[in-house]
């Protein structure tokens, strides 16, 4: 049996990304999720561009019978784990959801890997964890831990967990990959975000008030001590995320232990800078109105990128222009997102 990398959550936004790449890199891919946020059929597109198969499986993480099947099924060398909940208001409206699905459910899978002798883990976590305090640029040195809700606390629970492990037994090999804001999508326009109601986001919202779905933007606070007002954010290529993870599994191919690298570009951008960005692209207007600042949101926060530019050899190729142009695209093409 060749061997297989196994993604959690490979139909997300995130996840169907990095199986693209993985299979155009020659991977043999596995993938399980629940579908409760995301649809199979943007596997069926990865598997029309990339002209390859890939294996799926309806499972839960939470589900270690059913989990323990697919390590039995397969030759699992590794895993990259992106199943998770990731709206930060439902997060404090459902609290024991998020401990459940994100917490739980990572325990359940390392107890699994072991099981199975798998101890190769690649965890999708968050810039979230560095808190509300953190000055950008953000080091992966810094503390983490000051977490405003319990999204970002269950991903910081997780790293700990995972510190934790690794610390436990030499056999562990895990990288946490600290996300900054994934935007973007495939240039086919064939995958990309599909978010479920209205977004939290600010660039699926963008492209939803763009399409017509929705009237007009809000943009949450303009007096903030940034250049225009405006909150400042990494924005970084959901592409160049997806090829971070394929830099960081070869990298945990030769190191053992824990180690954590930020995913992002490095540069930051406001909000009125995004949809100057993505009014050029489109070519449309998107109204917006200035509202009250979202509570828990901070001015400003980007990476530094230098240490998975070391050690990874990895660094975020796509400028802003090229995120709203390949936003626009998918949007573009399907309104609707996977639901035609
Ligand atoms: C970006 C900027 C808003 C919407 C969150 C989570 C994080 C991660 C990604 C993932 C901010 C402003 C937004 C809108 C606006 N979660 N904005 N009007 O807050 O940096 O990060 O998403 O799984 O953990 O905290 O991203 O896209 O929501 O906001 O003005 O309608 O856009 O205030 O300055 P954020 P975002």
């Amino acid at each position: 049996m060749n061997k297989s990398i196994l993604l959690t959550g490979g139909t997300g936004y995130i996840g169907s990304h990095t199986t693209l790449e993985l299979l155009n890199n020659g991977y043999e891919v596995v993938v399980i999720d629940n579908l409760s946020n995301s649809s199979r059929e943007s596997l069926k597109r990865v598997e029309q561009l990339t002209q390859k198969s890939v294996t799926f499986a309806q499972v839960d993480v939470r589900d270690a019978e059913a989990l323990n099947q697919v390590f039995e099924n397969h030759n699992i060398q590794s895993v990259l784990h992106f199943a998770g909940h990731k709206a930060v208001g439902e997060s404090v409206e459902k609290p024991i959801q998020y401990y459940q699905n994100n917490v739980a459910g990572t325990l359940t899978l390392c107890e699994v890997m072991a099981r199975n002798n798998v101890f190769e883990l690649i965890f999708s976590s968050s810039a979230t964890v560095y808190g509300a305090n953190a000055q950008s640029p953000i080091s992966e040195s810094m503390p983490i831990g000051a977490t405003t809700n319990p999204y970002g606390t269950s991903k910081y629970m997780v790293e700990r967990m995972l510190m934790d492990l690794a610390a436990s037994d030499p056999r562990w090999r895990i990288a946490t990959l600290r996300y900054f804001n994934p935007v973007g999508a495939h240039r086919s326009g064939q995958i990309g975000e599909d978010p479920n109601g209205i977004p939290n986001n600010l660039v699926p919202f963008v492209s939803q008030v763009a399409v017509g779905k929705l009237d007009q933007l809000q943009v949450f606070g303009n007096d903030y001590d940034t250049t225009d007002g405006t909150g400042v954010r990494d924005y970084i290529h959901v592409v160049d995320l997806a090829l971070g993870h394929i830099a960081a599994l070869r990298y945990m191919d030769s190191h053992q232990g824990f180690e954590a690298f930020n995913l992002g570009t490095g540069k930051g951008y406001s909000v009125l800078e995004v949809v100057d960005a993505f009014e050029q692209q489109s070519g449309l207007n998107i109204p917006y109105t200035v509202a009250q600042r979202r509570p828990g949101d901070i001015a400003k926060c980007f990476a530094n990128p230098e240490k998975a530019s070391k050690l990874l050899g990895w660094q975020a190729k796509c400028e802003l222009a090229e995120m709203m142009r390949d936003t626009w695209h998918w949007q573009s093409q399907n309104p609707n997102g996977y639901d035609q």
